[in-house]
């Protein structure tokens, strides 16, 4: 069983996600996002060969995570969801933790992502977790039909590449 290093309250587990998770995948995507993935974006991700992970608990999908791979060395974190009534149990930490270890042992040295400059909850799991701002995107994402929102750039860098530069 694949599990982040956070204590979790509920058994959860942490697979490869396939084709058959993806209309439980976008249906927590529709509910949780502003500005939800369509399908297509998740089956282009699969088939772009992108790291791709479903939480599960009970066979039941309670969140995923997707990330792209910039080069050898950098990745970029491209999307990240738990279902409404599973958050704030330590689910979105526990995924997060576990790509960065994975991620690691794949050999990237830092990885990216961009968030929109108000949701604190997803800021606070990354901050958390040891990211930091390294730049800012004007009115990246449309709020509604004429507000706009700043997108934060996080960078964190990945542990082996620190031990080994020390
Ligand atoms: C961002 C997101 C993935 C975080 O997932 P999550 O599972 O809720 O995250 P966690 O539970 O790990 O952490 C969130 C909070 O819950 C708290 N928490 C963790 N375990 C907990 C527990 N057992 N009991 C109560 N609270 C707990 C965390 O400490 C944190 O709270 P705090 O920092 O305010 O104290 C989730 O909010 C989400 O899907 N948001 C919508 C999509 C989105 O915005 N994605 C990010 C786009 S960049």
């Amino acid at each position: 069983m694949n599990r982040g290093r956070c204590n979790l309250k509920i058994k959860t587990n942490i697979r490869v996600m396939k084709s058959i998770d993806l209309a439980a995948v976008t249906s927590i995507e529709k509910d949780v996002h502003i500005q939800p993935w369509s399908k297509k974006k998740f089956e282009d991700s699969l088939l772009n060969g992108y790291f791709c992970r479903v939480v599960e608990s009970h066979s039941r999908v309670l969140g995923y995570i997707i990330v792209s791979h910039f080069s050898s060395h950098e990745a970029e974190i491209l999307n990240i969801a738990v279902e409404k009534f599973s958050q704030k149990k330590g689910i979105g930490t526990n995924l997060m933790d576990y790509a960065l270890m994975r991620l690691t042992a794949l050999g990237r040295r830092e990885i990216f992502l961009e968030v929109r400059e108000t949701n604190s909850n997803a800021l606070r799991v990354y901050s958390k977790l040891g990211f930091v701002a390294v730049g800012r995107r004007s009115n990246y994402y449309g709020v509604g039909r004429h507000k706009k929102e700043d997108a934060l750039i996080l960078n964190r860098k990945l542990q082996k590449w620190v031990e080994k530069s020390r």
